[in-house]
């Protein structure tokens, strides 16, 4: 997340995310799972715009910059009308939570940049809900600590908390536990390059934990040291090994819910990416690469082969700079 004062407003970019690694350890009593995920914030960044106004409104306006333009692969359709401009959206229940629980009598003018596609397992919706908490606390002038605000984060999604980052200065990496809300530790894994594909349709979330059998003892057992071992590759720079631990309990329950996961598997294991998978709940797939160079590369064979909505990335850091 990057943070600009820039006249009258805040501006701050907030990144996509990828999870590396997605372990689903049980089913809690509140109906969410109990899990353990290494993510990663990747250089893909819707915008958002925010100013301090009167009277206390809060509005919101939403624009998809590529919607309708050919070379506009990355959006679909659908995305377009998934973004509710309304209270429904997160971005404006979060400035919502925020402005009742510090007793702000002011209101908010949002804009919102769309890059990031909906539904995708890429945490567009919970990025721009840590964006506007961050511009509107400091519009505001509130002063509010990341730790203060991390806890309305994690009123209003799993992975919101992520995108504010740890809680003193920056990584490009965190693993998270709980229901994804705990952002546990923050890591420094290099600068990493991935190809990610988002197919037409994305799916619900609920849906993919509802269809998914959460690991058993030995299994769970198994995550635990997969992660430190994926950790310890990534850090090393050991690449070809990080792509052997890749792993996301998710995947089988979304490949029943979308015939895209196992076309997009067999689409990968053609190519020479260090490993794939599907990232969060899908639907997004990705492949690990050597290097932005082969992350291109990939790319572009995967859209001779008539894969749409191909995006060559590299991570970014977490945390917030402020410029
Ligand atoms: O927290 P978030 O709004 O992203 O969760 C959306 C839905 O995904 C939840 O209502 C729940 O059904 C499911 N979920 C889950 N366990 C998690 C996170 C999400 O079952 N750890």
């Amino acid at each position: 997340m990057y943070l600009t004062k820039k006249d009258s407003h805040w501006e701050v970019r907030a990144p996509a995310k990828l999870n590396l690694l997605l372990e689903v350890l049980s089913r809690r009593d509140d109906g969410f799972h109990e899990l353990e995920t290494l993510m990663v914030p990747i250089g893909l960044f819707d915008t958002l715009s925010l100013r301090s106004q009167a009277a206390g409104r809060i509005e919101l306006d939403c624009q998809w910059p590529s919607f309708g333009k050919p070379q506009g692969v990355a959006v679909a359709a659908g995305d377009f009308d998934a973004v509710p401009r309304d209270r429904s959206n997160l971005v404006v229940r979060a400035v919502e939570l925020l402005q009742k629980t510090a007793g702000v009598a002011a209101g908010a003018a949002i804009r919102l940049v769309k890059r990031i596609p909906v539904a995708a397992g890429l945490g567009g919706g919970s990025s721009d809900a840590a964006a506007a908490l961050v511009a509107a606390s400091h519009a505001w002038n509130l002063g509010w600590s990341r730790e203060r605000l991390s806890r309305l984060a994690a009123q209003l999604g799993s992975d919101v908390p992520f995108f504010l980052g740890p809680s003193a200065g920056h990584s490009s990496g965190a693993v998270c536990r709980g229901r994804g809300e705990k952002l546990e530790a923050a890591v420094h894994l290099g600068h990493l390059h991935f190809v990610v594909v988002r197919p037409p349709k994305g799916l619900s979330t609920a849906k993919v934990f509802a269809a998914c059998q959460a690991a058993d003892r030995h299994d769970a057992a198994r995550a635990a040291s997969r992660l430190v071992a994926l950790l310890g590759a990534l850090q090393a720079g050991k690449l070809a090994l990080a792509g052997r631990l890749l792993h996301n309990r998710l995947q089988q329950s979304a490949a029943k819910l979308s015939s895209w996961i196992e076309r997009l598997q067999e689409e990968f294991s053609r190519l020479d990416c260090l490993g794939h998978q599907m990232t969060g709940s899908g639907t997004s797939y990705f492949g690990l690469c050597r290097s932005a160079r082969h992350a291109r590369c990939v790319a572009a064979r995967l859209r001779v082969r008539d894969v749409r909505s191909v995006y060559a990335l590299s991570s970014c850091r977490l945390g917030m700079p402020v410029t």
